[in-house]
Parts: structure tokens; C-alpha cells; sequence
């Protein structure tokens, strides 16, 4: 709809930030739920984060996503950072309180768990869920994980010191697995997830076998260009159920735009449709 002076307005600051897809996503909702509301991209470089989130009170922004380079600077900037984002080490969401301070968040593990939710019958405490990967996806992976009540979850990276500083950092039930033990941990789990960039198009695949997996165990990848990776290919062929990675992008941008525009947006298959559109390898 044509913009009022009512407009609510919002945005995601990246350097660089022509890649990212949260503008057509918010975008789609913004027309589709016909709300008086924008939402821009805008390139901030790093030496000027601390300015461009003070210039938001002034300017009368709702609040913004944050994506690379600036998720970890912001949790020194805002004036409210809140536990998920803390204990994650990253801000990808904030919101200008009706006071003006700006509070921090992170909705990652939040997208991560309604994506799964959305795409597999999975049960949380019933069993073990393996990470494939350490860096800061895996951290909201992990979390999410600790806090939807799963009993055991089984870590393994490249780099094993990376892995045992996040099963210290974020002290739940989880177990560091060597990589060349990573196939047999697999047994009797009831999720894999990979959250490495392994598979991405340009990167090797991850070079896992699946044989010990049980068939009805949940395979997810994080990975989202190609929305098939050959994990998820491998995956299926073998009769698991596979959810692919687009919707944890997807549902992570919900408590945002509810935040900010006051509507709760859906996830829906023509949301994905106009999303994977723009995915070109
Ligand atoms: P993100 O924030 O997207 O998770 P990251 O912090 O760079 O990105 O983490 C990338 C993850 O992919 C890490 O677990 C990394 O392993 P290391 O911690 O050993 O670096 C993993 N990764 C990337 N390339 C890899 C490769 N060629 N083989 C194995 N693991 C790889």
C-alpha cells in the first residue's frame, strides 16, 4: 500500500547488504497483510553500528534486524540484551521500547524449532539430536535444542576446541563427539542437523554416512542454497524425513515483524514460493 505519515518503519543494517533476503521477506508480508509500514535495507558500515542505532529512536524506527558484520557488536550497544541473545552471543533483532531504549534478541533458535515443527513429527525429549558444526548458527541451533527439553545432544566439529567452548558456554546436556566418531554417535539419534557451511553451493558436501542413522530420525540442514543439499538427498533416499533449511530463515523474521508492524505474520507455501525466487546458487 501507498505509505502514510503513519507509516511504521523498519529495516535490516548489514555491510555489505545487497544479499540479503530479509527486504523481498518482510516485504511480502508488509503487502500481503496490507499494513501502513516499509521495510529497508540498509548498508551500515561497521565503525558506524553504535551511530546508526542511535540515529533509530530520533528517526522513529520500530527497529531492525542486524545481519553480518554487526550481530556481535550490538551486544555491547543495546541498552537491553536479553537472555537468548546472550547466552546465543549475538543480536539479530531489535526493538525500540515505547520509552526509546533499544532491546536485543535473538530469534534464531526460535526459527530453527518452528522450522522443524513446521516440516517433521519430532518430539523433542525423546531422544538424542546430533549438531554437525560449531560456529554461531550451531549456537542458536544448540540452544534451542537445551531449551525444547532434548535429553542428550551430541556435538561434533572440524575444530573440537570450538565445540567443547560451546557445550561450556551454554551448559546443557551436551556432549562433545569427535568427527571421526560422528557416524557411529548417529545410532540412535532422532535429529541430525548440519550447521556447518558444508554443502552450500560452492563448498564440498558434508562427507557424513548416514548408515547408522535410524530411518525415522529427522534430518535437517541449516543450508538453504541449494535447498536440497546432498545431506538432505542422501537423507531422503533413505526414507528420513528431511526439513530444508529455507524456513528456519523464514520463521526467524516472525517475532520482528510482530514486534514492529503489531501483526503476527504466517509462514506460508506462496511465502516460500516469492522467497526462493530470488535463491540463485
Ligand atoms: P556460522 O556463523 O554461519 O555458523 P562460522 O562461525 O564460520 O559460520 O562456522 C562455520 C562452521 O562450519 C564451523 O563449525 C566450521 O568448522 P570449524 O569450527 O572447524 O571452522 C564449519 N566448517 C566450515 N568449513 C568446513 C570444512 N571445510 N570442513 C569442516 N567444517 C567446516
Amino acid at each position: 500500500m501507498t505509505l502514510t505519515g503513519n507509516a511504521k518503519i523498519a529495516g535490516v543494517m548489514g555491510w555489505p547488504i545487497a544479499h540479503s533476503r530479509s527486504p523481498r521477506l518482510h516485504g511480502f508480508w508488509l503487502d500481503s497483510l496490507d499494513i501502513d509500514g516499509a521495510y529497508l535495507p540498509l548498508a551500515v558500515r561497521p565503525e558506524d553500528l553504535p551511530t546508526a542505532l542511535a540515529a533509530l529512536g530520533p528517526l522513529g524506527f520500530q527497529g531492525v534486524n542486524l545481519t553480518l558484520p554487526h550481530k556481535e557488536a550490538a551486544l555491547d550497544i543495546c541498552d537491553r540484551v536479553d537472555e537468548i541473545a546472550r547466552r546465543i552471543g549475538a543480536v539479530n533483532t531489535i526493538i525500540r521500547d515505547p520509552g526509546g531504549g533499544l532491546r536485543g534478541t535473538n530469534t534464531d533458535a526460535f526459527g530453527f524449532i518452528e522450522n522443524i515443527h513446521a516440516g517433521a513429527a519430532w518430539t523433542p525429549s525423546d531422544g538424542p539430536a546430533m549438531v554437525i558444526g560449531a560456529g554461531g548458527a550451531a549456537r542458536a541451533v544448540v540452544a534451542a535444542l537445551i531449551d525444547a527439553g532434548v535429553p542428550e545432544i551430541r556435538l561434533a566439529n572440524r575444530t573440537a576446541a570450538r565445540a567443547e567452548a560451546l557445550a561450556r558456554d551454554l551448559e546443557g546436556p551436551v556432549s562433545v563427539v569427535d568427527l571421526a566418531d560422528a557416524e557411529s554417535a548417529l545410532a540412535d539419534a532422532l535429529l541430525l542437523v548440519n550447521t556447518t557451511s558444508l554443502g552450500m553451493a560452492g563448498q564440498p558436501p558434508l562427507d557424513l554416512a548416514l548408515d547408522r542413522l535410524p530411518e525415522t530420525a529427522v534430518v535437517n540442514d541449516i543450508v538453504y542454497v541449494p535447498l536440497e543439499t546432498d545431506l538432505l538427498a542422501r537423507a531422503r533416499a533413505r526414507g528420513n524425513p528431511v526439513v530444508d533449511g529455507l524456513g528456519m530463515l523464514l520463521h526467524q523474521a516472525r517475532p520482528g515483524f510482530e514486534a514492529w508492524f503489531g501483526t503476527r505474520p504466517e509462514v506460508t507455501p506462496e511465502l516460500r514460493e516469492f522467497v526462493m525466487e530470488d535463491l540463485n546458487p
